[in-house]
């Protein structure tokens, strides 16, 4: 949440942390701002209520040259999407700029200290507490009339962030020192990219693509102290350390739109090869099974787990449900599926032979993080499904499976959560042939697994009908979102995608459940979504359609053959490939995303920056 840059060199800052900020607008986009400062010189601030650009236009009005400069854009916590909320902020009349990504959860008493002091406040942000605390420490550290040095700004970091609780990726500026960046972090990722005689930080690594394929992540506790031709690292506990200095993944390439009009859209149209990515490497025929390199469990521990738990936020906590159905299915071990920001602060008795896995696109989910670490501080094996490579989570997990999708950048969740999908069930094969699940039955999966990029590309065919059916509907106010077993996740996804995108109020139900409360809301105005495949539920989720067509609720159905009775009953029909149960949520969720995109987009909507969202939630 929250995107922040910084560069220092012997170029002009801006372009970098212009482009920059474009690239991580995906984070946070209510309000941007970047500062400057060059030799002998003030520090110059613009910051925009707005998208980056507006930023950029402001830019154009008002340039601000400067070898040394930060960025930020911003996703609103403490106080309005204003102008004077937007970072940078000042501290000490400007003796200090810094942009913060994070909480700082006891930024009120610290800013009665500060204002006791005489700073002035102009803003209702916890940041601009930060700026003046670094500020007042520096102060302490320089003493009375000495010369300011170096040091000094560094010590005045330790000592501020020595008295923050709360997360923070920050990166800071000091007037005295236009050759000088400092970057800190604690629960908020930053990344600094090495250079030739200039250096970059960034809270991903996607504003480095293009500009340094050297990178280091700097680590809970760490601060960089950042010249021009050197990087410093230190930590807190154990002082100065050798930085590990990383290459660029090719993973992280650029992401351009290529054409498409949206991010999602392209993302969508990116599933077929985006599953492939995900199968590649991992299947083994000759044993039936699938095979993952990173679980850091021997065969026998894999064979010990008595027990999984599946956590994760959003989208990734629909894959987890699915993962639920997999696992049990296929590999007979108990599952249970929680809210990472319920589990990190429940009990549960876990035995020992539990295995935790956290499901993440991002990797940088606060709770989803929290939820992992609990569970390894109590002594379980922990697992990231992750798509972000060197990300918080894939870092910290004991160990993990890389969806390899590539960079996602529309905000709701679509190519991330069909590939989650394609790993947890190469996950319950696996688990499942480690166990009782036979070779035959082995072979017949893989074989499905096989033919999923081919399926979804097919699936992909739906869209110019689903854009016919988006226009019928596209005025309603409520959704209702059905299906079973399976597909019961896949109507959860359905109905969280529509509403984040479109605004329109919707809800997942398994389809039985309707008659126990929800089947109330049917009326002639509010179409229900069925998700309505061939399968062992096949006929109960018909019967629970024919209940909501009694009751003269629009139906749009869901199907994977010619289906007589279905077309009978449903106002709209829309045809799926067929494959095995266990798939079928990767293959009904495409047509899912296209009506949410299509209805979002005869409504005005922003698809890819929806109000409100950001895409890597790094707060509680
Ligand atoms: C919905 C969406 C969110 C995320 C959730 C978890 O489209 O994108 O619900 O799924 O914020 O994010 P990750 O997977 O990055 O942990």
């Amino acid at each position: 949440m929250c995107g922040i840059v910084g560069y220092i060199g012997s170029k002009d800052a801006c372009p970098f942390l212009l482009s920059g900020l474009q690239r991580l607008e995906y984070r946070g986009y209510d309000s941007a701002g970047i500062a400057t400062l060059r030799q002998s010189d003030n520090i110059r601030v613009t910051k925009v209520a707005g998208r980056v650009a507006e930023l950029d236009a402001a830019l154009q009005h008002k340039p601000m040259a400067g070898p040394l400069g930060i960025g930020h854009t911003r996703w609103a916590t403490h106080g309005a999407a204003t102008q004077d909320n937007a970072h940078p902020h000042l501290g000490g009349s400007a003796a200090v700029t810094l942009a913060h990504n994070g909480v700082i959860e006891n930024y009120e008493s610290l800013k009665s200290e500060l204002v006791g002091k005489g700073y002035q406040f102009v803003s209702q942000t916890d940041s601009e507490v930060v700026a003046h605390l670094v500020a007042e420490c520096l102060k302490e550290a320089q003493g009375d009339g000495a010369e300011p040095e170096v040091q000094h700004c560094v010590d005045a970091m330790q000592a501020a962030i020595a008295r923050l609780r709360g997360t923070y990726g920050l990166v800071v500026m000091f007037r005295e020192f236009p050759d000088l960046l400092i970057a800190a972090r604690c629960g908020s990722p930053l990344v600094v990219g090495v250079g030739k005689q200039e250096q970059f930080v960034a809270s991903d690594t996607s504003p480095l693509v293009g500009f340094t394929e050297r990178i280091i992540y700097l680590a809970d506790h760490q601060i960089a102290v950042i010249r021009p031709d050197n990087i410093q690292v230190l930590h807190r506990d154990h002082g100065r350390v050798r930085p590990d200095i990383q290459t660029l993944s090719s993973q992280s390439q650029d992401a351009s739109l290529e054409g498409y009009e949206h991010y999602m859209l392209k993302e969508i149209y990116e599933q077929p090869q985006s599953i492939q990515n995900a199968l590649r490497g991992r299947i083994d025929r000759d044993n039936a099974t699938a095979k993952f390199g990173g679980l850091n469990l021997t065969t026998q521990q894999l064979r010990g787990i008595q027990r999984v738990i599946l956590t994760g936020c959003g989208t990734s906590w629909h894959s987890a449900l699915v993962g639920d159905y997999l696992i049990e299915e296929l590999a007979r071990i108990p599952v249970e599926v929680e809210y990472a920001s319920e589990l990190r602060y429940r009990n549960p008795p876990v035995d020992h032979d539990t295995v935790v896995f956290g499901i993440t696109q991002s990797g940088e989910t606060a709770d989803t993080l929290a939820a992992l670490r609990e569970m390894k501080r109590k002594g379980h094996h922990t697992l990231a499904i992750c798509n972000v490579i060197g990300s918080s989570i894939a870092q910290e997990a004991d160990g993990g499976i890389y969806l390899h999708a590539g960079p996602e950048i529309g905000v709701a969740s679509t190519k991330a959560f069909t590939s989650q999908l394609t790993v947890l069930s190469m996950l319950a094969l696996y688990f499942g042939r480690l166990r009782h699940l036979s070779f035959e039955a082995g072979q017949r999966i893989i074989t499905q697994l096989e033919l999923l990029p081919q399926v979804v590309e097919q699936t992909l065919g739906c869209h110019k009908q689903v854009r016919e059916i988006a226009a019928k509907y596209a005025d309603a106010s409520n959704f209702l979102y059905l299906g079973r077993k399976f597909n019961f996740p896949t109507a959860l996804e359905g109905a969280l995608k529509l509403k984040e995108i479109s605004y329109i109020h919707a809800e997942g139900y398994p389809a039985a459940e309707m008659k126990h409360g929800p089947i109330a809301l049917v009326d002639e105005n509010t179409p229900s979504v069925f998700i309505v495949p061939q399968g062992t539920v096949y006929e109960k989720v018909l019967s629970n359609l024919q209940e909501v067509k009694a009751r003269g609720g629009p139906v749009i159905a869901i199907v994977d053959h010619e289906d007589p009775q279905v077309t009978k009953l449903a106002d709209d029909v829309i045809h799926i490939p067929e494959i095995e149960d266990f798939l079928q949520p990767i293959v009904a969720s495409i047509p899912l995303q296209l009506l949410s995109y299509e209805i979002a987009l005869l409504r005005g909507c922003d698809v890819d920056k929806p109000r409100n969202l950001a895409k890597s939630v790094t707060v509680e």
